[in-house]
C-alpha cells in the first residue's frame, strides 16, 4: 500500500493567515502542520508517500521535507493546480499508485491515540474495498455522517445530514484498494465543480465493500482548518508534550522506532536542530534508544 497526503486547498476560512502560504505549512505548537498526517501513513507501516500540493506550496513542501530519506521514506511530489477536490488525488496519483492499493489523509487532519498504529495495520491488512474512519461528535449535522451495522459494514453515508442516523463523522483519512484510480476517473464534479471523495466512497458502499471503523473513547481527531481549531490542536500538543514528555508526530523518532533510521542518524538529526526542544528531544531519545 502507497499513502498520499493532500496538501493543496485554498484554506479560505484560514484568511488573512493563509493568504500568502499554505494552511500545511501553519504550526501546530512546535512543527508543520503536515507533519501530522505523514506521521499518521509512517504509523501505518507505510513508506511511499505522494504530497500533493498546489503549485506555489509544493517546493516549500519539498524544501522542508525533501526525498524522505531522513526519516527513512520515499516521498514523490505532485501539483495540484486547482482545489478541484479531495478525490482528484487519484487522478494525479494515478502513476505513483501502480495499480496498488492505497491510504489518502487530508493534509489538515491530526489523529492521536493509544493503540493507533496497530488499529491502521489490521485495516491495511483486512482492506477489501474501502476502509473509513469515524469519530464520534456532537454536532453530526455539520459533516459527512457514515452509520454501520454491528460487523463494521458502511450501511449509509450521508452529507450534513439533517436528521442524523448516527454520530460518526467520517474523518479526512481513507483507506482503498487497486479500484479507486478507476472510480474517481468515473466521476462528474459536483455543483462547486470538485470531484468528491463522498461519491468514490457511495460506490463501494453501493457495492457492500465498504467498512468503517470507529475511533472511539480515547482518540483525538482534530481538522486544524480554522482559527479556532488550529489553536486547539497546537493547545492539545503542547498539553500532551508537556505532560508526557513524549511528542506527537515527531517523524525521526517513528523513523527510529520502526527501525527506518538507526539512532545516530537520530542524534545527527537532532543536533542539527539542537537549539530547539525537538532537536534537544531527538538526541534524548536516540540516547535512550541506543
Ligand atoms: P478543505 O478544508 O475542505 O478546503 P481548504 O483547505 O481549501 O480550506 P477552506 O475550506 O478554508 O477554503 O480541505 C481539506 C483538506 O484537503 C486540506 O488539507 C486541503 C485539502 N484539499 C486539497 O488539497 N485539494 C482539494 O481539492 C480539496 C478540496 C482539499
Amino acid at each position: 500500500m502507497k499513502g498520499i497526503v493532500l496538501a493543496g486547498g485554498n484554506g479560505t476560512r484560514m484568511h488573512p493567515l493563509t493568504l500568502a502560504t499554505s494552511k500545511q505549512l501553519l504550526p501546530v505548537y512546535d512543527k508543520p502542520m503536515v507533519y501530522y498526517p505523514l506521521s499518521v501513513l509512517m504509523l501505518a507501516g507505510l513508506r511511499d508517500i505522494l504530497i500533493i500540493s498546489n503549485p506555489e506550496t509544493l517546493p516549500v513542501l519539498r524544501a522542508l521535507l525533501g526525498d524522505g530519506s531522513r526519516f527513512g521514506l520515499n516521498f514523490s511530489y505532485a501539483e495540484q493546480k486547482e482545489p478541484r477536490g479531495i478525490a482528484e488525488a487519484f487522478l494525479i496519483g494515478e502513476k505513483f499508485l501502480d495499480g496498488g492499493p492505497s491510504a489518502l489523509i487530508l493534509g489538515d487532519n491530526l489523529f492521536h491515540g493509544a493503540g493507533f498504529p496497530k488499529l491502521l495495520r489490521s485495516a491495511r491488512r483486512e482492506l477489501d474495498g474501502c476502509t473509513l474512519f469515524g469519530y464520534p461528535v456532537s454536532d453530526p449535522g455539520r459533516f459527512g455522517i457514515g452509520e454501520v451495522d454491528a460487523e463494521g459494514n458502511l450501511v449509509s453515508l450521508e452529507e450534513k445530514p439533517s436528521k442524523p442516523r448516527s454520530d460518526n463523522a467520517i474523518v479526512g483519512l481513507y483507506f482503498y484498494d487497486s479500484e479507486v484510480v478507476d472510480i474517481a476517473k468515473e466521476l462528474t464534479p459536483s455543483a462547486r465543480g470538485e470531484l468528491e471523495i463522498t461519491e468514490v466512497n457511495q460506490v463501494y458502499l453501493k457495492q457492500g465493500r465498504a467498512k468503517l471503523i470507529r475511533l472511539g473513547r480515547g482518540y483525538t481527531w482534530l481538522d486544524a482548518g480554522t482559527h479556532d481549531s488550529l489553536l486547539s490542536a497546537s493547545q492539545y500538543v503542547q498539553t500532551i508534550q508537556h505532560r508526557q514528555g513524549v511528542q506527537v508526530a515527531c517523524l525521526e523518532e517513528i523513523a527510529l522506532r520502526l527501525g527506518h533510521i538507526d539512532s545516530q542518524r537520530c542524534y545527527e538529526l537532532g543536533e542539527r536542530m539542537k537549539n530547539s526542544d525537538y532537536g534537544r528531544y531527538l538526541m534524548q531519545v536516540a540516547q535512550e534508544v541506543g
